[in-house]
């Protein structure tokens, strides 16, 4: 069974598709977390964040998988390393939603994200994951919020992970990727017909948690 929980950054999807795919004893898989790994080593490497050849070459040629850890996180393994807070960083954020929009990024990471989902039941989430990757996903779930909500979130997200940052700045990323994410040709980030929207902004984590799990349930 496949669960696809798209939406905008910082509308909570990491936190909520974590404890869904906990409840449901399925993998969780973070395709922004692919994206990022990507950004991460073209920067790494030197490349040329403005040769769509150039990184689509190199998206093509890295060996991407998933594992789990002792704690039953499923973490993104690139060339045999572990990806962490190097991926995160507001660098790697802003390359990360560059190298989104050149299509042969993207069709050299459809098939490893299909991949990775057939193996077992999953919880993917992204930004196309419903609409794209698994547009015949069982249950498809778009988060939203507020941009203000999701500025909070972002920072406070940031903050956990040991990372300044400032408000103002933090908004006018997320306004700067939204429009990025939603306005590319392809596979921009749009509510698949068949998705159930929830918005986040007043709701408590384990809320939306539980009414994912009812969509799930049914249909199941
Ligand atoms: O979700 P996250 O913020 O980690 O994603 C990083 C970037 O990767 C996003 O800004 C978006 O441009 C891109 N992305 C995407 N399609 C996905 C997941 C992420 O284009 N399925």
């Amino acid at each position: 069974m496949i669960v696809a929980i798209d939406g905008p950054a910082g509308a909570g999807k990491s936190t909520i598709a974590h404890r869904v795919a906990e409840e449901l004893d399925f993998q969780l898989i973070d395709t922004g977390a692919i994206y990022r790994t990507v950004a991460y080593r073209a920067l790494e490497d030197g490349k040329d964040l403005d040769s769509p050849e150039e990184v689509a070459t190199l998206a093509a040629s890295l060996h991407l998988d998933f594992e789990r850890n002792d704690d039953g996180e499923n973490v993104l393994y690139c060339d045999g390393e572990p990806m962490g807070n190097e991926i995160r960083t507001p660098h790697v954020t802003r390359a990360s939603s560059q190298i989104s929009s050149i299509p042969a990024v993207r069709q050299a990471l459809l098939g490893i994200q299909r991949e990775l989902g057939k193996r077992e039941s999953s919880v993917l989430e992204g930004r196309d994951i419903g609409t794209v990757v698994f547009p015949d996903a069982e249950a498809k779930i778009f988060l939203t919020a507020s941009r203000e909500v999701r500025a909070h979130r972002r920072l406070d997200q940031m903050k956990e992970r040991g990372m300044d940052g400032d408000l103002d700045e933090v908004l006018a990323e997320i306004v700067d990727r939204d429009r990025r994410d939603m306005e590319r040709d392809i596979a921009p980030l749009k509510k698949a017909d068949d998705a159930v929207e929830i918005d986040t902004s007043e709701l408590e984590i384990e809320d939306v948690v539980q009414r994912i799990l009812e969509v799930v349930e049914e249909k199941k």
